[in-house]
């Protein structure tokens, strides 16, 4: 059998998602209408033969029982539990921390997922090449542009046998573009001792300094604006990436399944705008039922919740997602953006590019708007006047702005009112 496991990080992490992270923990946020997590689990309900799935992360517990709940509803027969570490353990020490449940069963593999990636998850196929090849892992791969590479953790592979030859996380120079995306597939007789002895390495291994307080205070006061490494690491810390991948890729049984479909990281908040846009296009090329009716003022993709109130004579699209009791104006001009639950867009507004948060409010003839991006660059940031701003403007919760007002490539923390024009601006 099979079972998956997706990592959601936890609170401390997430700070490039700021503002929308102050409300909402990202796995939580809505892209194309689902939680980002949700499509995650979309993709492993696609393999019967996974019948558990395990969150692991150190977020509060009640924060996915309602997700969960949903799940169990949606899909009864597949079991689906959040496993909370009691502090940030790392990618690989979560999982070695919940090895007696994930093990039960005697399950011969697993899939793990970061679930702050946005993909096609090709899991059959993984298991298809894992099976070919009598795998140990397998992990997901994809090409990015040269400049982007050394973002990620790189794969140096034969192309013809798919074999993980040399694999290193965030290379300080380049060393391949073919980049993990963040699934991988694992052989329980394989990963778990690999991971034990990582941690045997680590506590032999003579520590220079401990300050018997800093772990404490890691936890609560993390830097800003900085989710990846914490130096002064924490002993437990154990990361896949760093600590795990490249001493499989020495085992010869590591190999690489390249996707050519779509791939994206979702890290700041911006990001959220291009995983809208590459998840509604997938829904839009599977004829999904959810999708607004195409017409001359629905430019498709667009996802309109239900409970939204659209006026006839507003154009949205492509890619805009309108969430819950959102209320959009006549004339409204809606373009590769996301508006939030209980946001109002008035009349003739003009939004693009943007993320409106919830319960916020877009006056009448104001103009929100960001920078389109190449999807291919993996990049919300663009240089605009040799200053680097978003390219994506950002709401954040219950922010108003004026009547004919112009925001651009702004992010504006929660509750403030903008009543003159901004551009370039961070809002505090
Ligand atoms: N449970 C748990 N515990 N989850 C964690 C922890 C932890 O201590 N730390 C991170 N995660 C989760 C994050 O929420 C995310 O889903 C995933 O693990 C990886 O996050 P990071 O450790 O921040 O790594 P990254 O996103 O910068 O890079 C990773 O993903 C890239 C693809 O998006 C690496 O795997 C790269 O090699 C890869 O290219
Ligand atoms: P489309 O062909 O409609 O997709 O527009 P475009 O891609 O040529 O132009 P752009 O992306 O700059 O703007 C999108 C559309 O929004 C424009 O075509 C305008 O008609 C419309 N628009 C621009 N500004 C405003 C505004 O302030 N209010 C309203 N209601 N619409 C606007």
């Amino acid at each position: 059998t099979t079972k998956a496991v997706i990592l959601v990080g936890g609170p401390s992490r997430g700070t490039r998602f700021r503002p929308l992270s102050l409300d909402l923990p990202k796995p939580l946020f809505e892209v194309a209408g689902h939680p980002i997590i949700s499509h995650c689990f979309a993709a492993i309900t696609k393999l019967p033969e996974i019948r558990e799935v395990f969150i692991v992360g150190y977020y509060d517990e009640s924060v996915f029982r309602d997700f969960i709940k949903d799940c169990s509803r949606s899909h009864p027969s597949i079991s689906v539990r959040y496993l909370r570490e009691y502090q940030a353990l790392g990618t690989a020490g979560g999982l070695y921390h919940f090895r007696d449940p994930i093990l039960k069963g005697r399950p011969d593999r697993f899939f793990v997922l970061n679930a702050d990636v946005c993909c096609s998850f090709p899991l059959e196929q993984m298991l298809r090449l894992f099976e070919e090849r009598d795998a140990e892992a397998v992990i997901l791969g994809t090409r990015v542009p040269n400049e982007a590479a050394t973002n990620f953790g790189c794969i140096v592979s034969d192309a013809h046998s798919k074999r993980v030859l040399h694999y290193v996380e965030k290379p300080e120079s380049h060393i391949s573009n073919l980049i993990n995306c963040g699934v991988y597939l694992f052989s329980t007789e394989a990963i778990f001792p690999s991971i034990k002895s990582a941690i045997k390495r680590r506590s032999d291994r003579p520590r220079l300094v401990s300050y018997p307080s800093s772990d404490a205070l890691d936890n609560q006061y993390l830097p800003p604006q900085d989710d990846d490494d914490e130096d002064g690491e924490k002993n437990e810390v154990i990361r896949l990436e760093q600590d795990i991948l490249s001493d499989l890729a020495d085992s010869r049984q590591f190999f690489v399944l390249e996707t050519k479909d779509f791939w994206r990281q979702i890290k700041t908040a911006g990001s959220a705008v291009p995983a809208n846009a590459l998840y509604l296009t997938k829904a839009f090329q599977q004829q999904s039922e959810e999708l607004a009716k195409p017409s001359a003022t629905i430019l498709p993709p667009v996802f309109i919740h239900p409970t939204a109130r659209v006026d006839p004579t507003a154009k949205l699209g492509p890619n805009v997602s309108i969430g819950p009791r959102a209320v959009v104006g006549a004339g409204v001009r809606i373009k590769e953006s996301i508006v939030l639950e209980d946001a109002e867009v008035r009349h003739d507004a003009c939004v693009l590019y943007s993320i409106i948060g919830w319960s916020s409010r877009v006056g009448a003839w104001a103009r929100v708007e960001g920078t389109p991006t190449p999807v291919r660059e993996h990049n919300t940031s663009i240089v605009k006047n040799g200053v680097k701003v978003q390219s994506i403007t950002i709401l954040g919760k219950e922010c108003a702005v004026a009547d004919e007002v112009r925001v651009q490539n702004c992010v504006c923390l929660p509750f403030k009112e903008l009543k003159r024009d901004v551009q370039n601006e961070v809002i505090m």
